[in-house]
């Protein structure tokens, strides 16, 4: 072998190594998590905490709500009726209203008190299937990831997790807090965990 065709080869060993080396990295970045990934994850696991929280599931049913943080049955009991909001003679905004939590009868109230639609079930799914479910238009009432923050961010019957009044805990979180949470978890594209 001659000199010149030592080098040459040690020169071909160099650049194979080389791409090698750049292909190995290229495909490393392609296959790591875009941006905010994980952030969008840790804070779906905070809005989880709030979301599966009594104050939220109690109305999230599928045909009669729950009482308290113990999820007892609904004293009298009643039903989901045609519209959501009960059946004549047992209508939920007959003791629950938008006077606010009623101090005297201990009904807890803000404007339009319904069970939240059938398509909006959150009792017994696991944290990936609440969030699939929250982010999925035919379950969600139509709604992009901006009306699903706004809702959060605004609606009364969420709000009102915040102050249930008495002897019920209020959810988890600063609202703030919370809010915080969802954008960030927007931001990074919404993760959901399996
Ligand atoms: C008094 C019953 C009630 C309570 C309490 C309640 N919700 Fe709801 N929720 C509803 C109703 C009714 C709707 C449907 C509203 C609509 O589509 O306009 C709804 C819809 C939603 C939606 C939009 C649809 C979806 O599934 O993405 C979100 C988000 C939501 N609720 C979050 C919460 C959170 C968070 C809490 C607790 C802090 C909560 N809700 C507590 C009744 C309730
Ligand atoms: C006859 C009066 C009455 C009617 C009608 C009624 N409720 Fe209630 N509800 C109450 C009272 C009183 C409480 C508080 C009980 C307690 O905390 O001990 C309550 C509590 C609740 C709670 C529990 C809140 C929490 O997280 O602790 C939910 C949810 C609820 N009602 C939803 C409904 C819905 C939905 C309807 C209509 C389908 C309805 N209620 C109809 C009287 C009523």
């Amino acid at each position: 072998m001659s000199s010149n065709s030592a080098i040459t080869t040690r020169l071909q060993v160099r650049i194979t190594m080389l791409a090698l080396c750049l292909l190995l990295c290229m495909t490393g970045r392609a296959m790591a998590q875009p941006a905010g990934h994980e952030e969008s994850l840790a804070a779906w696991a905070k809005i989880q905490i709030v979301l599966q929280h009594p104050r939220c599931l109690n109305c999230h049913q599928a045909e009669s709500p729950l009482q308290g943080d113990t999820q007892r049955g609904h004293i009298p009991h009643v039903i989901r009726g045609p519209e959501s909001h009960g059946v004549s003679g047992m209508k939920c905004g007959t003791c629950h209203n938008e006077m606010g939590n009623n101090l005297a009868s201990g009904a807890p109230g803000a404007p339009r008190w319904q069970l939240a639609p059938i398509s909006m079930l959150w009792q017994g799914l696991s944290g990936g299937d609440l969030c699939r479910s929250l982010k999925d238009p035919a379950k969600n009432g139509n709604r992009s990831l901006a009306a699903i923050t706004t809702h959060m961010g605004t609606d009364k019957l969420v709000l009102w997790g915040w102050n249930p009044g008495p002897r019920r805990e209020a959810v988890p979180l600063m609202h703030d807090e919370f809010m915080k949470q969802v954008s960030i978890w927007v931001a990074g594209g919404a993760i959901c965990p399996q």
